[in-house]
């Protein structure tokens, strides 16, 4: 694997992308079940994080291939602190590490370039591939809200974790 992450363009957007989200396993404990994904959608999404200051959405690529997504939410905050979220699309890619080299890059990305204080992320209690991806890059549990999300019928607690920088 040749991996890096760069700044998604709207040239980036294939189908591949789109049907990612047609996974049950990618949106299992995520709000993406509850959106539509289209590839109009996607190119528009895109688009808007393009525009808008207060977030980079970076796509994570194997060489030239698009296998998942890492955004920062937040660039605007007085409190220097921003919220991660990330996924990999193409399954075929999980476990292989690509979530940690995503996650550490996003880390080195928030220290150095960004100059954040703070980074954080919210998850489903559940999520012990994501639970353990930002415990091993050093993320610790700062709270946790019961019952807080609901998927697929059924109501999970929601973690949030943080980082400082
Ligand atoms: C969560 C996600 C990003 C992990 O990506 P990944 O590339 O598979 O992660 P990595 O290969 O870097 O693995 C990170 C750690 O999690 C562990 N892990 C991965 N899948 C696991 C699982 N199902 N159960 C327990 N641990 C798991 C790995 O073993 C590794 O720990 P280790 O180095 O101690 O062995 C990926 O599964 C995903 O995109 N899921 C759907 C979207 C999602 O849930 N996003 C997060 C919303 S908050």
């Amino acid at each position: 694997m040749k991996l890096n992450i760069r700044i998604l363009q709207k040239d980036d957007v294939k189908q591949t992308y789109v049907d990612w989200f047609s996974n049950k396993e990618v949106i299992r404990y995520s709000n993406n079940q509850y959106r539509t994904f289209t590839y109009e959608g996607q190119i528009s999404y895109v688009n808007n994080c393009l525009n808008n200051p207060n977030i980079d959405l970076y796509g994570i690529f194997d060489k030239n291939h698009h296998i998942g997504n890492v955004s920062i939410i937040g660039l605007n905050s007085p409190h220097k602190r921003a919220e991660i979220t990330y996924v990999i699309g193409n399954t075929d890619y999980w476990r292989k590490g690509v979530g940690h080299f995503a996650i550490s890059s996003i880390i080195e990305l928030a220290k150095n370039d960004y100059k954040l204080n703070k980074l954080f992320a919210s998850l489903v209690e559940n999520n012990l591939s994501s639970r353990r991806l930002l415990e091993k890059n050093c993320f610790v549990i700062e709270g946790k809200r019961n019952k807080h999300l609901f998927f697929n019928g059924t109501f999970y607690n929601q973690l949030d974790y943080g980082l400082l920088l």
